[in-house]
């Protein structure tokens, strides 16, 4: 009886620790593959405003999922442009339009884009001590990237936060100071 009691404990413990780690599991957002650059053609990737141009050769990691969403979420802003002509490539995902860079506006990675779930949803974005509402038009797409469609860049982080330059204004970034900056966000 004693034995069958501390078989049925060490059970119960190694259950319990494996459903621990399945969720942890769960909880993470893993890569889901990698992609080679290519070199942009003449006259693609425009590098204006910190775009990154895709290396030949290099490989960038894709991610279909976004870290879980919770109620402050930790986001790399950088800054795009979602006017025609703009470093931002085609029109934005959620109406197939361009969009003024003076209104506070923002694309999201692919997890947190949620397959155009949250488009025209708003989330106030925290960072450099203040907060702006901004709406959502796009994907920062983060499984795809160094192609056409996506003017030669990167495939996004799972983390983005790609903000029109009135999200950076109102942010009270210095101009010399805008592409990159740890901020949060949050549903509206
Ligand atoms: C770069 O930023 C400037 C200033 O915000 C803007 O006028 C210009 O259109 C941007 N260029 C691109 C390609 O987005
Ligand atoms: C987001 O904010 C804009 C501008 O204030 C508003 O027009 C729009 O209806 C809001 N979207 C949602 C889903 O509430």
């Amino acid at each position: 009886m004693k034995t069958f009691n501390r078989t049925t404990c060490i059970s119960l413990v190694a259950i319990l620790l494996l459903a621990f780690s399945l969720r942890v599991e769960a909880q993470q957002c893993r890569p889901s593959g990698k992609i080679r650059g290519k070199k942009p053609p003449p006259g693609h990737c425009n590098t204006e405003n910190d775009s990154d141009c895709c290396v030949k050769g290099k490989l960038y990691t894709t991610y279909k999922c976004s870290p879980p969403v919770s109620s402050h979420n930790k986001a790399y802003l950088t800054i795009n442009s979602f006017e025609k002509g703009g470093d931002g490539g085609g029109p934005s995902a959620c109406d197939n339009h361009y969009h003024s860079d003076d209104i506070p506006i923002v694309a999201l990675s692919t997890g947190w884009f949620k397959n155009n779930g949250r488009c025209f949803h708003n989330i106030t974005i925290t960072g450099n001590g203040r907060s702006v509402v901004a709406m959502v038009v796009d994907e920062c797409d983060s499984t795809m990237g160094c192609d056409e469609e996506h003017d030669y860049q990167p495939p996004c982080s799972n983390n983005i936060a790609d903000g029109s330059k009135a999200v950076w204004k109102a942010l009270g970034v210095p101009e010399e100071d805008w592409g990159r900056l740890d901020t949060t966000w949050s549903d509206v």
